[in-house]
């Protein structure tokens, strides 16, 4: 099965899990961005302000990549604010008709106040279809790798 891994991040832990996940399942990986730099203070802010305003107009993946082509794809995405970042929501809105029948997410978060699912399956209605699976992983004291790759194994 050809699968494609993406990823945004902001402060490279998605990327970590992808990177592992895309190891595991022998897939290619992809970043994707909305151009915006949100590092430090500001950057932080804007990301909140962005997630929950929803104001993302730009987003893109990085390198040549054929989504069709695939026969599945994961997309990595932090939560910001509450919820699936806004770039990651912008994605899947962006691509969806481009994307193959089998889409998961794979999010990441840091606190163990929530898991943020009941969010994460709501981005089905951007996608228009059910997601084929969705793992939202904890950061925070957390072997966030370990759970990264027991859900790439869940896959194979
Ligand atoms: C703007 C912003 C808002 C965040 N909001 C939350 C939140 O509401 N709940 C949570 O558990 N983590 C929150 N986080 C933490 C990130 O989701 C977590 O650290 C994530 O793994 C970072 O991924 P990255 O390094 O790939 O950017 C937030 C991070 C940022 C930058």
């Amino acid at each position: 099965m050809k699968t494609l891994c993406l990823y945004y991040t902001r402060t490279n832990t998605t990327k970590a899990v992808m990177e592992k996940i895309a190891g595991i399942l022998g897939a290619d990986l992809a970043e994707y961005t909305d151009g915006r730099d949100r590092s430090g203070f500001f950057g932080y802010i804007g990301a909140c302000f962005a997630t929950v305003k929803n104001t993302i107009s730009a987003v893109s993946v990085k390198g040549d990549v054929d989504l069709a082509s695939y026969d599945r794809v994961l997309i990595g995405m932090p939560v910001w604010a509450e919820g699936p970042c806004a770039v990651g929501r912008a994605l899947i809105q962006k691509y969806r008709d481009s994307l193959p029948p089998d889409v998961y997410y794979v999010v990441t978060h840091m606190g163990a106040k929530r898991d943020y699912m009941e969010k994460i399956k709501a981005m089905d209605a951007l996608l228009g279809r059910p997601s084929s699976g969705q793992i939202s992983i904890r950061t925070k004291d957390n072997d966030y790798i370990g759970d990264s790759a027991d859900f790439a194994a869940s896959l194979k």
